[in-house]
């Protein structure tokens, strides 16, 4: 008996240490991603077509854990999980026993048993990376404090519908507001892809210093700025987000004071390229960190930004979550 249990508890690290998790974007790479945004392009191609069923997940259950409000991730994913054959199940903060403490350890190796994979979006990276260390499923970051990875995944997306023919590698982006979990992402995602990045943030709000240094060491076009009207020169795309993150409610009105001279209205997009296009991961606080009229504008793209979100999401869980 000692001998069987001994090779279960083997096969069960095997599974595990072969699982492949999503946390972070630095989890795929260039290539891996080319073939990802090739399936998202081919999904969406086939939804916009009216078709949007595919068996990939049939009959299989895909979690979700939801410690922070959602509408887009949630939204989004649950009718990904759908479309792709699976079914989701959602549990907010509080509904399971993790809220009372049931440890990440014994958790993990139980949706293992149940699910295909696990969303999650909560506070700190470290809730996730404990999970994946029991986990025999993909477990996938739906936003935390450092990172927004499926965000940044769908914006990317987007970036490459725009650019056609352009190179990815040969753009600047430029990054205007607060440096949390959609500004860090982005610093992945430019030491991944190769392209420029001026990030604009105010004293005190720059991005994670680590996640900063690895990007810049992969990517010297990486560059940080106070001035908002020098990180966007020539920028063929200029991206933001809330300037108080969930989580942040307390420091708003200190932060609103702080942002002052961060916002993207008319005046920043011009100094970008006469191509430059406006992106931001929503929700928006229209009047803060952008203008009515820059969201309007058609140079944004928000709108395709949110519904990339489900089939950039509908490849990544066509990537990650292997076929039975
Ligand atoms: N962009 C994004 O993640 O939106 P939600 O908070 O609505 O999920
Ligand atoms: N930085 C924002 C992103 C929301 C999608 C937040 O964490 O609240």
């Amino acid at each position: 008996m000692a001998e069987v249990g001994l090779k279960a508890a083997a096969v069960r690290l095997m599974v595990r240490e072969m699982t492949r998790h999503y946390i972070s974007f630095r989890d795929a790479s260039k290539e891996e991603y080319e073939a990802i945004f090739q399936r998202a392009a081919h999904f969406k191609g086939l939804r916009r077509g009216g078709k949007s069923l595919y068996p990939h997940l049939a009959g299989r259950a895909v979690g979700m854990i939801f410690n922070k409000p959602s509408t887009r991730t949630r939204v989004s994913f649950e009718c990904a999980i759908n479309e792709l054959g699976g079914h989701p199940i959602v549990l907010s903060s509080g509904e399971s026993q993790i809220s009372r403490g049931e440890a990440p350890s014994h958790t993990a190796r139980v949706l293992s048993r149940y699910l295909a994979a696990l969303v999650i979006r909560t506070y700190e990276d470290q809730e996730l990376f404990d999970l994946a260390e029991s986990s025999a499923i993909p477990i996938i970051n739906g936003l935390t404090n450092q990172k927004h990875p499926c965000q940044v995944l769908a914006d990317v997306f987007t970036l490459l519908e725009t650019l056609g023919e352009e190179p990815l590698e040969d753009q600047l982006i430029a990054w205007v507001g607060d440096g949390h979990n959609m500004a860090n992402t982005w610093l992945e995602a430019a030491a991944v892809f190769g392209f420029g990045l001026h990030l604009a943030c105010p004293p005190g709000y720059g991005p994670d210093l680590a996640v900063y240094k690895e990007a810049v060491a992969d990517n010297p076009k990486i560059k940080l700025f106070e001035s908002p009207q020098e990180a966007v020169k020539g920028a063929r795309a200029i991206n933001t987000d809330v300037f108080a993150s969930m989580g942040q409610e307390k420091e708003r009105a200190k932060r609103l004071k702080d942002f002052a001279g961060y916002q993207v209205n008319a005046e920043l997009m011009a100094l970008a390229s006469p191509k430059a296009i406006f992106l931001h991961c929503l929700p928006a606080h229209v009047g803060e960190e952008v203008t009515e009229e820059v969201v309007e504008s058609p140079a944004s793209l928000v709108f395709e930004e949110a519904e990339n979100r489900l089939h950039a999401q509908k490849a990544l869980l066509e990537f990650f979550v292997p076929r039975l």
